[in-house]
């Protein structure tokens, strides 16, 4: 059955549950500038619809979820939920978390009625309504048993149970299967599609933030794509397909080779063979991937199952790799000029071509060109160094500056990716233990 608003009347599928107008995000920094998190967010939610977050790591899904829900304030734009602004948590609207957060001491039960208790509902009633959103989320015969005693699944199943019992009008799903195994997230994604197609729970609408695509593409009647620095919409998909979703299906594997091929481009480069990419700038994110890898998959691509071109979805499925390994990869190849993402496919440039047909040496010269040409951080730090009598620099100085446009964390990190990428390409030396960066030795 749909989970379309067929049989409801057209005003309803038009009244916003959730309205976020210009919603934009800064948290605060060390240097009191603060960062820029997510930018002028228009969103709704509407009665009977399921609509579901996909991006990158720290593109602000979370925080944007944790906006609608009335937990943190946005710093601009504002959230209504049904027609009244949201100023702090919303009795209506409950939330599902990745991490299950059940507390250890307190039973299944003792979990489920937490939900209620802030409410302020009498202890008889509270008892009732857990039993049954127990049972609902099919815990039946475990209200008595303590979280570890549970599967990962079951305390999930808890998790949902807390957020059910208080019959949420809105439900948010922070990445809620994503710490479990394929098949126990399986069951229940199912579960929960169930109780919402067959309208066992009296929730009006659900978002889910989700790192699994095929999920998403299951799941909603609409995806939003978020972009990264600031996080903003950077497509919307809407889903008609009938369910159940057959995730064999032609038409389903095409939506999710246009997703993929959405969340697989470059800003600026809109897949279009030749179009001109855009620089990226120095306080780029740039990707978690390690040259091997990165030599390994390209070494992939030009064997003959692939000769050079790849089904995004397929070639994850074959070589075994999550989204959040294959992305960063993909991403690496693209920002070094070696492969270029359209149609859901990967093709790789004559440059990706010669690099992987290149032996040791010349490898390490293409890869040291191309990190000086497409990476202005590397290029940065290289000409810092040249320019420094003595060609030394603490990293400390680059990560001052990387904080600029990242989080404390964020710098580290894209810090240590270039560092690694730049020792690889013997374009800068670094020493751990003085950590300063320096020509030593070139
Ligand atoms: N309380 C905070 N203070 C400062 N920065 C924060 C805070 N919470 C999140 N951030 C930063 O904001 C950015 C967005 O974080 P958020 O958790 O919303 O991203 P996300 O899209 O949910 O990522 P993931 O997919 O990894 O869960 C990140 O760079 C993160 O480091
Ligand atoms: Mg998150």
């Amino acid at each position: 059955m749909s989970v379309l608003t067929e049989d409801r009347p057209t005003a309803a599928l038009d009244a916003a549950l959730l309205l976020a107008s210009g919603v934009s995000k800064s948290y605060r920094t060390p240097d009191h500038l603060g960062r820029l998190v997510l930018e002028g967010i228009d969103f709704a939610l509407r009665e009977g619809e399921v609509v579901a977050i996909l991006g990158k790591s720290g593109s602000g899904k979370s925080t944007f979820l944790r906006i609608l829900a009335g937990l943190i304030p946005p710093s601009g734009g504002r959230v209504d939920y049904r027609g009244r602004p949201v100023t702090g948590p919303v009795q209506g609207i409950a939330m599902v978390f990745q991490s299950f957060a059940l507390f250890p001491w307190l039973t299944v039960l003792g979990n489920v009625e937490l939900g209620l208790e802030a409410l302020g509902v009498a202890a008889a009633e509270r008892r009732r309504r857990a039993v049954e959103a127990i049972d609902v989320i099919g815990l039946d015969g475990f209200e008595s048993a303590y979280p570890k005693e549970l599967s990962g699944g079951m305390r999930q199943r808890v998790g949902f149970a807390r957020a059910l019992v208080v019959n949420p009008d809105i439900l948010l799903l922070d990445e809620p299967f994503s710490a479990l195994d394929v098949l126990t997230a399986e069951t229940l994604r199912n579960d929960l599609i169930d109780l919402w197609s067959e309208r066992r729970i009296p929730t009006k609408g659900i978002v889910i933030v989700s790192h699994n695509i095929a999920e998403a593409v299951e799941m909603a009647d609409r995806i939003m794509v978020f972009s990264s620095d600031p996080g903003r919409i950077s497509a919307e998909v809407p889903i008609a397909l009938p369910r159940p979703r057959d995730w064999e299906s032609a038409a389903f594997r095409q939506i999710v080779d246009h997703v993929y091929t959405l969340m697989t481009t470059l800003p600026g480069r809109d897949g279009r063979r030749g179009a001109r990419p855009e620089p990226i700038g120095l306080g780029y994110r740039l990707p978690d991937a390690a040259v091997q890898q990165l030599s390994g998959l390209i070494e992939r691509l030009t064997e003959p199952a692939y000769n050079g071109r790849a089904d995004l979805p397929h070639l994850a499925d074959e070589e075994n790799l999550d989204v959040d390994d294959l992305f960063p990869l993909i991403e690496f190849m693209q920002i070094l000029g070696w492969a270029n993402v359209s149609g859901g496919d990967i093709e790789l440039t004559p440059a990706g071509r010669a690099y992987a047909e290149a032996d040791m040496l010349p490898r390490k010269q293409m890869f040291a060109d191309a990190l000086l040409k497409h990476v202005p951080l590397a290029a940065h730090i290289r000409r810092v160094l040249d320019e420094r009598p003595g060609h030394r620099a603490p990293a400390a100085r680059f990560l001052r500056e990387l904080e600029d446009h990242l989080s404390e964390e964020e710098a580290e990190r894209v810090l240590e990716t270039v560092i690694n990428w730049g020792r690889h390409a013997e374009i800068f030396a670094y020493d751990y233990d003085d950590e300063v960066l320096s020509l030593e030795n070139f």
